[in-house]
């Protein structure tokens, strides 16, 4: 066994098992009427999985209740190169470290994906380049914030949280020259963190690779669970999938799901879960390697109250008997462990990372995604590459996400948006805008602000005469930002 294995096997060792869950949102739905709900229904979650919230929720939430609560992340990118260094990087590691405290959780969730990459910023995830020198930069700052953990955070038993990676979901694209499971076996073999598995994306997977082209659903799973180091599985997800609000309606989406029987999927938590996710993950289940298992979860951010609890207990009776089984079977996955161990490389040596060369290739990258540079290089050309999904990337979920999601420009500022039409300003010129050089991020995370932020700019330079409405307006957004996010959680009704 290797000194990183070992190193991965004391700090998962002490990871309790938390069962049958649910990942959740503090805000939406409201958790306390959804776990009113659930007490109704009597199916309480074994465990709640807690997305980023402001502590003072997160602490509401961990005072009122005795379910075991673990941690999803957010706004700490990993795939970033030279985040290790990075003084805001590594004040959001403070942070998160500050929220496992507070929860008094057992692991911190983060995707391996980023919405900010060299200057430039996106609502939802893009993935990483699924490259070697990508692989070493996310290791090494993944070890990073491991240690950051281990210095600020301790949980009752002495230990300090474990760091998860999740696999991220792809929409429409995928960019990279390795196998997006080679990738992961890669960054597991040079950090000593957990893996989480999302039924979900593993769907967008084979969707976005083109595996649906030569394999059947069956035979993709065996290929990708082969390559995927599946001992360092911690947690499942599954969450729904949906053909997304700006493909609806676009001509192409009959073009792209002409013939083959599978739809325009894509990462939707609001969306009921497709039976085709249990029947992989009952695949995924029988399978010895997911040794370290301690959590499976529903994530369900968003989704309606009903939904989630009609949704959690068909889960739970079809899956409540997963973590006894798993006991019951640890001593035939010992001996496979056994087995795997002789063929565990060894650690790979601190990594010359090429930072340099990974920061080209994600500048590069933001530029293709964004539509200002052609595809071009290794990195696209790998069979997997979907050049078409690419293009329905560039040009329906990307405009969509910058005029729509996340807040609705016409919505945020109506006055201005009025004023503009007047002058023949198009908001679709508000995409290009956006994208037209790097603008560094400086502070946290928040697509929202950023919005406002980009639009301000954008009205300044477009129509300079209507800048005063456009800062009234931003001003009144952001007071109620302010007061949104300031609010009290109330969780007094709530016994568990
Ligand atoms: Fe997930």
């Amino acid at each position: 066994m290797n000194s990183l294995y070992r190193e991965y096997q004391r700090r998962v060792d002490q990871v309790p098992v938390q069962g049958v869950g649910l990942s959740v949102d503090v805000y939406s739905p409201d958790l306390v009427s959804l776990l009113d709900s659930l007490r109704c229904r009597q199916v309480i979650p074994a465990y709640l999985e807690v997305f980023q919230a402001a502590s003072t929720a997160l602490a509401a939430v961990r005072s009122r209740t005795e379910i075991p609560l673990t941690y999803h992340g957010e706004g700490l990118w990993v795939i970033q190169p030279g985040a290790e260094r990075d003084r805001l990087f590594l004040h959001e590691a403070c942070a998160v470290a500050g929220q496992l405290e507070i929860l008094q959780s057992a692991w911190s969730n983060h995707e391996c994906a980023t919405k900010y990459i060299a200057g430039y910023s996106f609502g939802t995830y893009l993935p990483p380049l699924y490259t070697e020198a990508s692989a070493a930069v996310v290791a090494r700052n993944i070890r990073a914030v491991q240690a950051i953990f281990d210095r600020d955070c301790r949980l009752p038993g002495g230990q300090s949280p474990l760091f998860l990676l999740e696999l991220p979901p792809l929409t429409y694209f995928v960019a990279g020259t390795l196998s997006i499971p080679e990738f992961f076996r890669l960054v597991t073999e040079q950090a000593a963190c957990g893996l989480v598995l999302d039924i979900g994306h593993l769907w967008t997977v084979y969707r976005y690779t083109r595996a649906w082209q030569s394999l059947s659903l069956a035979a993709f799973l065996d290929r990708f669970l082969a390559e995927f180091p599946l001992e360092r599985v911690v947690e499942i997800h599954v969450a729904g999938l949906s053909v997304h609000e700006s493909m609806i309606a676009s001509p192409v989406r009959s073009l792209a799901e002409q013939g083959q029987g599978l739809p325009l999927w894509t990462d939707a938590h609001a969306a009921p879960i497709p039976p085709v996710l249990f029947e992989m993950l009952d695949r995924i289940l029988t399978d010895s390697r997911l040794m370290h298992l301690k959590g499976l979860a529903l994530e369900v951010d968003t989704k309606p109250i009903e939904l989630i609890v009609d949704e959690f207990q068909l889960f739970a009776s079809r899956y409540g008997a997963v973590f006894p089984i798993k006991v019951q079977t640890r001593v035939c996955a010992d001996v496979s462990r056994q087995e795997r161990e002789e063929h565990v490389v060894d650690v790979r040596p601190e990594a010359e990372v090429e930072e340099d060369g990974v920061r080209r290739a994600y500048e590069a990258y933001a530029r293709v995604v964004s539509g200002q540079a052609a595809p071009a290089g290794p990195e696209w050309i790998s069979p997997a590459a979907c050049s078409d999904g690419l293009i329905w990337y560039q040009s329906s979920y990307l405009p969509y996400e910058i005029v729509q999601w996340g807040g609705e420009i016409e919505a945020m500022f109506p006055g201005t948006c009025r004023e503009l039409a007047a002058r023949a300003v198009s908001l679709k010129t508000f995409v290009p805008f956006w994208f037209r050089e790097p603008r560094p991020v400086t502070m946290s995370y928040d697509f929202f602000e950023i919005k406002i932020d980009r639009f301000l700019e954008f009205v300044r330079e477009a129509a300079p005469d209507v800048q005063a409405m456009a800062q009234r307006e931003a001003n009144e957004l952001r007071e109620a930002y302010r007061l949104a996010n300031e609010a009290p959680v109330s969780v007094e009704s709530h016994q568990p």
